[in-house]
């Protein structure tokens, strides 16, 4: 039996199949563990069970001399530094497949509440602002037939690129493949630019002030992947001096965005609290792939979905 730190509580019954085999201490408050609070809880554990919202570094593996396995719960494993846990032989865990479509769904749901002005015509009704039908009123993009700009054409941006097909949309994607087109004229050619890769150092800041000025001005941008691939300044300036036409994100950097953080006074801009995978589903299945991975390093196997090389 390992002992184990699970650092919030998750959806479904994975953690009891956890605790059935291990001694597991879960953190119970709604917020996550401070970096303190983390090197304290996990300083004797053998198996980390951590979210997005955990960094996982060197200094944290240090205080943590008997750590053998780290499952994140999230596809992406930006939070973790992975030379770190390479070096100390500590494998990392993390969740693919299973919130594909409920984040390929989202990002249509962003595409389809910033093109049409949703949020905008939602909160005019509530206003008492509906007066009449008018012929001239929240006019915005259409969707069908569009040409749409994939960034990242990973699983999620192949089942964005799907539900396209049902939109008559013209796909562009960056990388993989032979089809793929470079960046720039992705954003040159795009009417909406959806952004699906992974955080790294080649791709932090990737939409920055030169590639948002390659975008057409009535384009929407999405970002449904991480905050860090977009420079926040620079979109701030492009929404306000109508360089794009509009912006929606589920995520930014930091992670939540303060309510005085400059981006949230920029016009046509959709913000969600980072919910692309936040279906039923979606959130059981990933708390079931992150066990799974905990209990077969534990059990000095193979983690069956290994982020780490
Ligand atoms: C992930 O898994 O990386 C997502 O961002 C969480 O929904």
């Amino acid at each position: 039996m390992a002992r184990c730190f699970v650092t919030r509580r998750l959806p479904g019954s994975a953690l009891d199949r956890l605790s059935e085999a291990h001694e597991v201490d879960i953190w119970l408050d709604r917020l996550p563990p401070s970096p303190s609070a983390l090197r304290e809880r996990a300083r004797e554990v053998e198996g980390l069970l951590t979210l997005l919202t955990d960094r996982i570094d060197g200094e944290l593996l240090d205080a943590c001399p008997s750590l053998r396995a780290i499952a994140n719960y999230a596809v992406g494993v930006d939070n973790i530094d992975l030379e770190a846990t390479a070096a100390r032989g500590i494998p990392v865990g993390n969740t693919p497949e299973v919130l594909t479509e409920a984040t390929a769904d989202l990002t249509f749901a962003l595409i389809l509440a910033a093109a049409r002005r949703l949020p905008e015509a939602a909160a005019a009704v509530r206003a008492g602002e509906w007066l009449t039908w008018d012929p001239s009123w929240l006019l915005g993009h259409e969707v069908h037939g569009a040409t749409l700009g994939i960034v990242g054409m990973g699983r999620i941006g192949r089942a964005v690129a799907r539900r396209a097909r049902g939109f008559d949309m013209r796909v562009l994607h960056t990388g993989r493949g032979g089809d793929g087109v470079p960046l720039d004229e992705l954003l040159e050619h795009a009417d909406i630019v959806s952004l699906h890769a992974p955080l790294n150092d080649s791709t932090r800041g990737m939409i920055d002030a030169a590639a948002l000025r390659r975008m057409k001005p009535t384009a929407i941008l999405v970002n449904t992947a991480r905050g860090g691939l977009v420079d926040q300044a620079a979109l701030r300036e492009a929404l306000e001096t109508g360089a794009i036409a509009a912006a929606a994100l589920d995520v930014t950097d930091p992670e939540p965005l303060p309510p005085d953080d400059p981006l949230m006074q920029a016009p046509n801009l959709l913000i969600l609290p980072h919910i692309g995978s936040a279906t039923h589903t979606a959130r059981e299945r990933m708390a079931d792939l992150a066990v799974e991975n905990l209990l077969a390093a534990l059990d000095g196997q193979p983690m069956p979905h290994r982020a780490s090389p």
